[in-house]
């Protein structure tokens, strides 16, 4: 390795471990720092319940992004990406809206159904839990289960999602007849666009249009976080922290921030 790369590199490590020291996380994060994988991205949900006498609703986001595609439930369906936004009602539900686009008993349980004797089943309490987040033990297995077969990432669900898309050990669906409608699929023409990350000896950071079509349509981003042309949104790491910008998905769902070097990958020597 050439002298000015290896003191490049040197200097970027350098500079990213004294930012890290800096960085102090909301006190939100310290929170969701302490559960276990299968628990990041996790979503309780209590505009009604309680007030009802039923236990709040825990969403996870895990298993169904490992089905669903971000778009589908974010943009068709109508789910807000921000938590306790989007009111549902059980009627909602049961007319075959929001979760019960897919909890209708063909593409997931239903809120009840016949068993094969014809037992009637209440599955009430697979949505609305009693168990506190983070002690499920039964979603543990589950989620071993899945992890098992898909590439490890370094922190949140310790899951690289990314890269399990790309070997496609996860496809997600896209589309559902009758909820979702046509549009142009995301192609890939737009590109990686390199962001400034404004300091010298930080890595700038590559935003893969390619990566991040798989998940996400062009409506989730553009034109309400970012601006059609490349340099005229202005984001800080402190806007990023408090869930804006690269943070509306990158700390709650997709990999978190603390995973630095993934962002701040581009060399600028
Ligand atoms: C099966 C449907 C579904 C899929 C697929 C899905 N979400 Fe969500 N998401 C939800 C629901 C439901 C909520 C809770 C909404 C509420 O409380 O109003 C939510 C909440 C969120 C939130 C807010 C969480 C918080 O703690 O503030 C973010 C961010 C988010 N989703 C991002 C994503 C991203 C990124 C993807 C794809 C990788 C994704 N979602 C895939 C249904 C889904
Ligand atoms: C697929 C998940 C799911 C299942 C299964 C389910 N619910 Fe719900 N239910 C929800 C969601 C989501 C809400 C809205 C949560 C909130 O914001 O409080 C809700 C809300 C409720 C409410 C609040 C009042 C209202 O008008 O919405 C009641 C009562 C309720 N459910 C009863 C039941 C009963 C009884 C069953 C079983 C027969 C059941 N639910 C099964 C997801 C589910
Ligand atoms: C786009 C389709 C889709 C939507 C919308 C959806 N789900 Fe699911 N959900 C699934 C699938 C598929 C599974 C896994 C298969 C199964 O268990 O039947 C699942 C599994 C689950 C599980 C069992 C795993 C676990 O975490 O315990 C729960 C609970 C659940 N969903 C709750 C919800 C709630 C609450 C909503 C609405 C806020 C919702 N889902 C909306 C497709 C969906
Ligand atoms: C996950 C978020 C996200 C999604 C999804 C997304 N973009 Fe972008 N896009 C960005 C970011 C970030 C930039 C850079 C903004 C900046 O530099 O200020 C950008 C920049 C652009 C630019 C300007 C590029 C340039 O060189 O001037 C165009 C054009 C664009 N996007 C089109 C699209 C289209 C079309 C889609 C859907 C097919 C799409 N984007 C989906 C985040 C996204
Ligand atoms: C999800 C992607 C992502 C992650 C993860 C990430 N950053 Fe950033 N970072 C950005 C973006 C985007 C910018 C703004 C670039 C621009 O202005 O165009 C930025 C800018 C910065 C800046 C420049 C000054 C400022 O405040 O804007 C510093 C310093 C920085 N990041 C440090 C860090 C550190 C330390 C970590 C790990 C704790 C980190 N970043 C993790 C995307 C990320
Ligand atoms: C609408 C949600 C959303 C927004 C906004 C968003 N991302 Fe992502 N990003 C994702 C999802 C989902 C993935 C898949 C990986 C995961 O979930 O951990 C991803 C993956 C990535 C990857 C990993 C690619 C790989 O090959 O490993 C990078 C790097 C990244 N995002 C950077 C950024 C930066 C920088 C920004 C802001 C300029 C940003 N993202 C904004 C949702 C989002």
């Amino acid at each position: 390795m050439k002298w000015h790369v290896f003191s490049g590199c040197f200097f970027s490590v350098l500079i990213m471990i004294v930012l890290m020291s800096l960085v102090v996380p909301r006190p939100a994060d310290a929170a969701k720092k302490r559960l276990p994988p299968h628990e990041y991205g996790t979503t309780l949900m209590d505009n009604f319940s309680k007030q009802n006498q039923m236990d709040p609703v825990v969403f996870r986001h895990w298993i169904h992004r490992s089905k669903h595609t971000c778009r589908l439930c974010h943009v068709d369906i109508g789910f807000s990406m921000e938590a306790g936004q989007t009111l549902v009602r059980e009627k909602d539900n049961r007319a075959g809206e929001f979760c019960g686009v897919c909890h209708n008993g063909k593409e997931a349980f239903a809120c009840e159904e016949k068993s094969l004797v014809g037992k009637d089943i209440k599955n009430c309490e697979r949505c609305h839990t009693a168990i506190a987040i983070g002690h499920d033990d039964r979603i543990a297995d589950a989620f071993d289960e899945v992890t098992e077969k898909l590439p490890e990432g370094r922190f949140g669900n310790r899951i690289d999602w990314a890269l399990a898309s790309r070997k496609g050990l996860v496809n997600p669906k896209d589309f559902i007849e009758g909820v979702s409608f046509d549009r142009a699929k995301m192609t890939h023409e737009q590109g990686d666009v390199s962001l400034d990350a404004k300091l010298t000896g930080l890595p700038d950071i590559i935003f893969s249009h390619k990566e991040h079509a798989v998940w996400n349509s062009c409506d989730l981003c553009h034109p309400e976080v970012y601006a059609l042309k490349a340099g005229q949104t202005k984001h800080s790491m402190q806007d990023i922290f408090a869930g804006k910008s690269c943070g509306a998905c990158h700390g709650k769902v997709a990999f978190p921030l603390k995973d630095c070097g993934r962002c701040h990958s581009k060399p600028v020597y």
